[in-house]
C-alpha cells in the first residue's frame, strides 16, 4: 500500500471549491497535487494554488491548477503538506525537500494546515532527522563553523559531490545532526537569533490536523495545544 498516496489523496478531500490553497511540496504532497489536478478536471472545482516551491508550481500547472504568489492573495485557507518528522506536541521539522522558507511562509498566512505524513514520521522527540537551517550564502562558513563549535554536527546539504545545494530562494542549507532535540522552542529562539539565517526547519504550533498514513488506513488527529 502506497502511504503517502493514500494521505495525499484523503488530505485532498478536504479541499472545496473556491479554496485558496497552500500546497506543500515534496513526494506526499505530490500525490495531493495531483488528486487536486484530478479534481479540477474532472470534477470542475475551482481553487487557487499557492506553491511553496517551483517544483510544486510547475506541477500544479502542467495539472490546469491555477497558481498565485503568497502575495496575490487576501490569504489561504487550506495549507496541505509533508513533514520530516512530528512529535507528541505536533511540532514537526520541515525542509526535507529544501523548501522550507516558503512553506513556513505560506503556513503562516494559512487559516488551516495540514500536515499529512506516513507512520515513519511520527517521533517521540525531534531531532532524528537532520534539522534544516537556511543561511545566505555570506557568511555561510561562519555559521557554519559557530554550529560546530557548539556541538551541533552541521553539514551543508549538497546537490552534487562539490555543489552546494540552492534552494529556490538562492541560499544554502546547513544541515544540524542533533539525534535530540530537548527544547524546540529554545533552539527555535536560539536559530532565530543568528545573523545569516533566514529560517529553520522547526515547526512549532503550526499544524492544525495531521493525516497519518498507516498500512490499516489513514488516521486524522487534531492537534491540541
Ligand atoms: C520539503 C518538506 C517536505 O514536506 C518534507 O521533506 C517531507 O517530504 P516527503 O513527503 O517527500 O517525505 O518539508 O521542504
Amino acid at each position: 500500500m502506497n502511504l503517502k498516496k493514500m494521505v495525499g489523496i484523503q488530505a485532498a478531500s478536504y479541499v472545496k471549491d473556491g479554496m485558496t490553497v497552500g500546497l506543500g511540496t515534496g513526494s506526499t504532497a505530490y500525490y495531493m497535487i495531483e488528486e487536486l489536478g484530478r479534481r479540477v478536471k474532472e470534477e470542475n472545482l475551482s481553487i487557487v494554488g499557492v506553491p511553496t516551491s517551483f517544483a510544486s508550481r510547475e506541477q500544479a500547472q502542467e495539472l490546469g491548477i491555477p497558481v498565485k504568489t503568497i502575495d496575490e492573495v487576501q490569504k489561504v485557507d487550506v495549507t496541505i503538506d509533508g513533514a520530516d518528522e512530528i512529535d507528541k506536541n505536533f511540532n514537526g521539522i520541515k525542509g526535507g525537500g529544501a523548501a522550507l522558507l516558503f512553506e513556513k511562509v505560506v503556513a503562516t498566512y494559512s487559516d488551516h494546515t495540514i500536515w499529512i505524513v506516513d507512520e515513519s514520521k511520527m517521533v517521540q522527540t525531534l531531532g532524528k532527522f537532520p534539522l534544516p537551517v537556511e543561511v545566505v550564502p555570506y557568511g555561510e562558513e561562519q555559521l557554519f563553523r559557530l554550529f560546530k563549535e557548539k556541538g551541533y554536527n552541521p553539514t551543508f546539504r549538497m546537490a552534487t559531490e562539490t555543489e552546494k545545494k540552492v534552494t529556490d530562494c538562492g541560499h544554502s542549507i546547513i544541515d544540524l545532526h542533533l539525534e535530540t532535540i530537548e527544547n524546540p522552542e529554545a533552539l527555535a529562539t536560539e536559530l532565530d537569533q543568528l545573523v545569516g539565517v533566514v529560517e529553520h526547519g522547526l515547526f512549532l504550533n503550526i499544524v492544525e490536523t495531521v493525516i497519518v498514513g498507516r498500512t490499516t488506513g489513514a488516521e486524522t488527529i487534531e492537534a491540541i495545544r
